[in-house]
This record gives C-alpha cells, structure tokens and sequence, in this order.
C-alpha cells in the first residue's frame, strides 16, 4: 500500500519524508491557500526531496484552460500528477493528458460511475473523497470496495486514491480493502504509530532495566 501525505506544508511532508512515509503527495486549493505562500514555490520545496507523484490542482472550468493548466503544471516538475475534477470537461482534459502522457487524479470523486467514467477517460489515478461521504450520511468506504471490485473486473489500471481520511480507522479499512494508496493528513500519520500498550510497556521495560546489576 503506498502512502501519499494529504497537505501542502513542506515542513509536515519532509517529517513524514523523514519517517520513510512519503510515496507521493496531494494537495488541493483549499491546502494551499492555507500555507500563504506562492505555490510554485511551495511545489519546487516539495519537488526538492519527493520523488513519487505529487498532485496538483488545475482550476479552471472549461477544458480549454484546464488543459493548458495541466500543461503548465507539468512543466513544473518530473513528478507532477494534475488534478482534475470529475466534470464532463474534466474528463476530456484526462483523456487528452493521457494521450500526451501527463499523469492525471481526477478529483472530487463520489460514486462508483464516476470512478468508472475516470478510469475510461484514462486517469492514473481516481480520488474518492471517503470522509465527506461519511460527513453526509453515507458509508464512503463501501465506494472504495464497489471501485475496487470494478476496476478488478476489467482489469482498469487507474489506481485508487483514499482520500478525505480523517482518522486512522479509515487508513486500516483502506488497508483491509486493499486500496492501491490512501493520502492521509500528517495529523492523522502521526495517531497510527501511538498504542497506550506500547508506551506503558516501554514505560516498564526501562524502569525494569534500571533494576539491573551494572557491573
Ligand atoms: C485529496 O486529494 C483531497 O485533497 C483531500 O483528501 C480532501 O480531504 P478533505 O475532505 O478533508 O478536505
């Protein structure tokens, strides 16, 4: 199962880098805007040390201008992944990335047709947004298993991203599913190493050390 870190904070990729927990990463506008900084500068910083694919989001409407995002982006870096919304427009740009070999993750993925839709038109990779389904009543991770099970019966190559994950539960269904990747928040890397058991019986293991004879 590769690890993509959800986030455009330099700082939070290279710790999780650091950790060995970085097989690519994502980020979308809404993570950017947050860091206040300029994202091709963002996106150079991250491309410094990341060799898997790094998504970046184009933002216009029209397939036109998307098209000529995608471009654009891919120019930035070897690694780029453009984002594109799952939107008839979005579809005919990943289609014409596919043919120019630009690497595509449709994005704002909500059902199974959608997925099916994506992985026709030729994406990479799919991103179905599990925890805002699960934010509006519904069992997001039941979509990863459909598409799973789609994409198996036709042998589609586009790889499915996890995405939305709030918390570690969703990484371990993920895991249990077999997704090809899950983009987790640093927020949530950091919870899945912690175990009270752990940490008590390390607690134990150096006090009961301490009771050794030294010489
Ligand atoms: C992934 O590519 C998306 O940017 C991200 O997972 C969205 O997560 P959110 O629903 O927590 O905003």
């Amino acid at each position: 199962m590769k690890f993509f870190i959800d986030t455009a904070n330099v700082e939070a990729i290279r710790k999780a880098h650091e950790r060995g927990m970085v097989d690519g990463v994502t980020t979308n506008p809404s993570l950017v805007a947050k860091e206040g900084k300029d994202f091709r500068k963002i996106v150079d910083e991250i491309a410094s040390f990341v060799t898997g694919p790094i998504s970046l989001e184009a933002v216009s409407e029209d397939a036109e201008g998307m098209m000529k995002e995608a471009r654009e982006l891919n120019s930035w870096i070897d690694n780029a992944a453009i984002k594109i919304p799952m939107t008839w427009e979005g579809l005919k740009v990943v289609k014409q990335c596919a043919d120019e070999g630009i690497q595509t993750n449709v994005t704002l993925c909500f059902s199974a047709n959608q997925a099916l839709l994506a992985a026709k038109a030729g994406a990479s990779f799919v991103s179905p947004f599990i925890g805002r389904l699960d934010d509006v009543g519904h069992t997001g991770m039941e979509l990863i298993e459909s598409i799973a099970q789609i994409y198996v019966n036709y042998g589609f190559e586009t790889e499915i991203i996890v995405a939305s994950i709030r918390h570690p539960i969703h990484v371990y269904e993920a895991a249990l599913i077999g997704a090809d990747i899950a983009t987790i928040p640093p927020a949530v890397l950091d919870k899945m190493v912690n175990h009270p058991l752990t940490d008590i019986g390390i607690q134990k293991f150096l006090d009961d050390w301490k009771k050794v004879p030294k010489k």
